[in-house]
């Protein structure tokens, strides 16, 4: 079976636009220090992107996790497993999780309970792509890139059998 890429989201609109989230996040966090958590591994991508585009007189510090949503295999059980777990407290901190996508929101959803156990001043969501069709669990994105309708997608950090996050495009997965 043969697959390949159709282009959904072109690299310049990627690039503007998270220009554009950059500038709404370094106004909010303006005169604090923003704690970035880049959700491994889909999320790292776009972390970096956004890092770059962030007002450089905007104090960031950056920490990284790694998740399994599937500790137990079953869909309805809400195990999210950590697998690398933070470097830094984040007690006080302002803290921003930026992740690859929003689809069913079960992760972001348990690891936003996790995290607040943690006492953090404040918690906030940023996803390049959000596919609201598939929310199944409450969670509330406070940034995103793009929200697209549920189709299989790669690239900027997302990946098909662990490829294609090089991508500096989004595109739809076919498979023939
Ligand atoms: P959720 O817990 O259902 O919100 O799942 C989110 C995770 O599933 C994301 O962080 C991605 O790693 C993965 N995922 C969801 N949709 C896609 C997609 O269209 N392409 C690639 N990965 C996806
Ligand atoms: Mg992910």
């Amino acid at each position: 079976m043969g697959e390949y890429i159709r282009t959904m989201i072109p690299a310049e609109d990627i690039d503007r636009r998270i220009r554009e989230l950059a500038a709404l996040i370094s106004r909010d966090y303006a005169g604090r220090t923003l704690h970035m958590i880049c959700v491994l591994k889909g999320g790292a991508y776009f972390m970096m992107m956004l890092s770059r585009y962030l007002d450089e007189s905007l104090a960031v510090t950056m920490d990284f996790m790694s998740v399994s949503s599937y500790g137990d295999g079953t869909e309805s059980s809400g195990i999210v497993r950590i697998l690398k777990d933070l470097d830094q407290n984040i007690q006080g901190k302002d803290v921003l999780m930026v992740d690859d996508i929003t689809d069913s929101g079960r992760t972001l959803y348990h690891l936003l309970g996790m995290l607040w156990q943690r006492k953090p001043n404040s918690l906030r969501v940023c996803t390049l792509l959000d596919k609201p069709d598939r929310r199944g669990w409450d969670v509330r994105i406070d940034y995103a890139g793009f929200e697209i309708e549920d189709v299989f997608v790669v690239g900027c950090g997302l990946d098909y059998k662990q490829k294609y996050r090089n991508l500096p495009y989004i595109g739809e997965l076919v498979l023939e």
